[in-house]
């Protein structure tokens, strides 16, 4: 198993600056030397994500994660650190090499053996993938089902759709071709039976693999092909998919993507539906810009996503109710990522798959094209619960309207609304422009509370129970001063260090001193675990908190607070030691020495 250099991890991380990494991911703002965003990996309103290019490394205040670019992408990506390594490489246009020379002898146990299960999951689904197709041959069920659906051979093959038989036979086809017990139980394909067999999870369904950007199966997702009315009177589920694992995490993946993002629209515009047919259906008939969500809400990981590979997302939601809530969410999200969005409107037919099979791709490319802003949709959609020629109704959607509308940030497009509800409405542009405001300046009153509660949770965040004089020496480590070093070594040993991570980072840090090696080292790369990441990158992170910018100053002032302390204690150690009995030489002894301490501490 390859696993890469030092020098060629180096490589790769240098040939990506975090800044221009993370922006694809969260929208960043620049204040001062750093750059700050809302977190994307735990909930929030304010921004306490933080990004230093000069350090390049990235911490969140509020949730504490934090490291370099490649623990960015591991997470953000929900890859391994070899995957992370290929992916940044492949940004870049780094070409790895795969012979043994740059492979490193021992990488730890635990990541070995993550990666060796993540890679034979990865091949299991893909031997499965080729099964569940190879099956359609010889069944007429199957073969039955595809003709109903009227999906083309063409598209049976790029999609690798596939058909799963009502026995065990993937099972042991898994089993002859040698794969590990537990990897294959472990996709979720197979089960254990108390006798100790494995049996076939999916049986007698219709299969749709679930691919990553980079092609590769990483979960299935199994249709009945009962009707919906024996469906429902078995009490069987539509659709069955994976379980989550380590190669597969709901949520995070978009069906249809790795193709999609291939499709040369001219901009590049991604539709957004719920369902795999509905992702089928349109790549049949051409329109390939089109991705499935996978059940019905589109989530923060999704649409970063997104974000990615689209200027524009068209959202396709199913006209029901559920669907109708997923959009509002899903202009949310798009919304709060700064990605245009517009929402597809469809009478007749209840998703896109059907509607394509009833009035064909023109039509169909034609409410693409006719598809409506959010504010648009929203007012619409509050409309109807109004009667206009009621002029206490008429007032209280006027109400509601200015609530849309003061949300609307651009201001050309919020003046096109109030020109065109001002003549609907027949009432004043300035009264519509007088009830904006109002809202728009609770909006901003209210934004100013946030901030201030925020700064309260992140002085909380960061204010952790261990020594504050020991984060201290760590900072002043991580600025490779070697004055620094010396001075500090002299008073503090790395064994002195009382809490743990510290004391294990600090060592670290001393062995880097003393062999030379600290100058051309990237320090992220000291971290072995994520806690070490999260806990290292807030400390780099933080070098504002410090009294003196200038290191050796800060320097001295922290050795001088460490002296005092030493002698504040050997001061509470006599005096505790006065009120047990001692001799009389002895107290005199313990009185000079306190003499002196007193004298010290003075002079400090
Ligand atoms: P729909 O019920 O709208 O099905 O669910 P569909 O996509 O139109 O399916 P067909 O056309 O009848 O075959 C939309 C999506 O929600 C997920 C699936 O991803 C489905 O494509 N879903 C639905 C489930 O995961 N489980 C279910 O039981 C139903
Ligand atoms: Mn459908």
């Amino acid at each position: 198993m390859a696993f890469y250099s030092e020098d060629l991890i180096e490589e790769v991380r240098n040939a990506n600056d975090i800044v221009d990494i993370i922006s694809s991911y969260v929208s960043l703002k620049r204040k001062g030397n750093n750059y700050f965003g809302l977190c994307p990996f735990h909930n929030e309103k304010t921004p306490s994500f933080s990004v230093t290019p000069e350090k390049q490394i990235f911490h969140c205040f509020g949730c504490g994660v934090g490291g370099n670019v490649i623990r960015f992408i591991m997470k953000i990506e929900n890859l391994g650190f070899k995957e992370a390594i290929e992916f940044l490489a492949e940004k870049a246009g780094l070409v790895l090499p795969s012979n043994s020379e740059n492979e490193l002898s021992a990488p730890p146990e635990e990541i070995i053996k993550k990666e060796l299960a993540r890679k034979e999951m990865l091949e299991i689904n893909k031997v499965a993938g080729r099964f569940f197709y190879d099956n359609i041959e010889n069944s007429k069920m199957a073969k039955d089902y595809i003709a109903k659906r009227k999906i083309s051979s063409k598209i049976v093959a790029r999609f690798g759709l596939g058909f799963a038989l009502d026995n065990n036979s993937l099972s042991r086809h898994l089993i002859e071709k040698g794969f590990k017990e537990e990897n294959i139980l472990a996709t979720g394909l197979c089960g254990k039976s108390e006798k100790g067999f494995l049996y076939d999870k999916f049986k007698n369904r219709f299969m749709f693999p679930i691919f990553d950007i980079r092609g590769r199966v990483i979960a299935f997702g199994g249709r009945t092909l009962e009707s919906s009315e024996s469906m429902k009177a078995k009490g069987i589920p539509k659709y069955v998919n994976s379980p989550e694992n380590i190669v597969y995490t709901k949520g995070k993946h978009l069906y249809g993507l790795n193709l999609a993002k291939k499709s040369n629209e001219k901009i590049k515009r991604i539709l957004v539906v719920e369902g795999y047919m509905d992702v089928i259906s349109p790549h049949q008939v051409g329109i390939t810009n089109v991705v499935a969500s996978l059940g019905t809400a589109l989530t923060e990981a999704q649409g970063r996503l997104l974000r990615q590979y689209a200027n524009e997302v068209v959202l396709s939601y199913d006209s029901d109710e559920a669907g109708q809530k997923a959009i509002m969410r899903g202009i949310d999200i798009m919304q709060s990522l700064g990605v245009p969005v517009r929402i597809l409107q469809m009478n007749g037919a209840k998703d896109p798959d059907e509607y394509i099979l009833k009035y064909g791709p023109e039509r169909f490319e034609k409410l693409i094209d006719n598809s409506i802003s959010p504010v648009q949709y929203k007012v619409d959609k509050i409309k109807k619960d109004y009667n206009f020629s009621d002029t206490s109704d008429k007032i209280a959607f006027l109400m509601k309207m200015a609530d849309i509308l003061s949300k609307v940030e651009n201001s050309i497009e919020r003046d096109v609304y109030i020109d065109k509800y001002s003549k609907d409405l027949n009432v004043g542009k300035e009264a519509i422009i007088a009830e904006i405001e109002k809202r728009t300046i609770r909006d901003n009153f209210k934004t100013k509370n946030w901030q201030s509660t925020r700064s309260i949770v992140t002085n909380k965040a960061s204010k952790e129970d261990i020594p504050e004089k020991e984060k201290m020496i760590l900072y002043l480590l991580t600025l490779k001063n070697f004055d620094v070093y010396e001075q500090l070594k002299q008073i503090y040993a790395a064994n002195d260090i009382e809490d743990f991570k510290t004391k294990s980072l600090i060592k670290k840090l001393y062995n880097l001193y003393e062999s030379g090696d600290i100058i051309n080292k990237e320090l992220m790369s000291l971290c072995e675990t994520e806690e070490e990441n999260n806990y290292f990158s807030e400390i780099v992170m933080n070098s504002t908190n410090f009294e003196a910018n200038d290191a050796l100053t800060a320097t001295q002032s922290i050795i001088r607070k460490l002296e005092i302390n030493k002698l504040q204690e050997e001061k509470n150690e006599i005096i505790k030691s006065f009120q047990a009995e001692v001799t009389e030489d002895k107290r005199r002894l313990l009185e000079s020495r306190l003499n002196e301490i007193n004298i010290k501490l003075a002079k400090k």
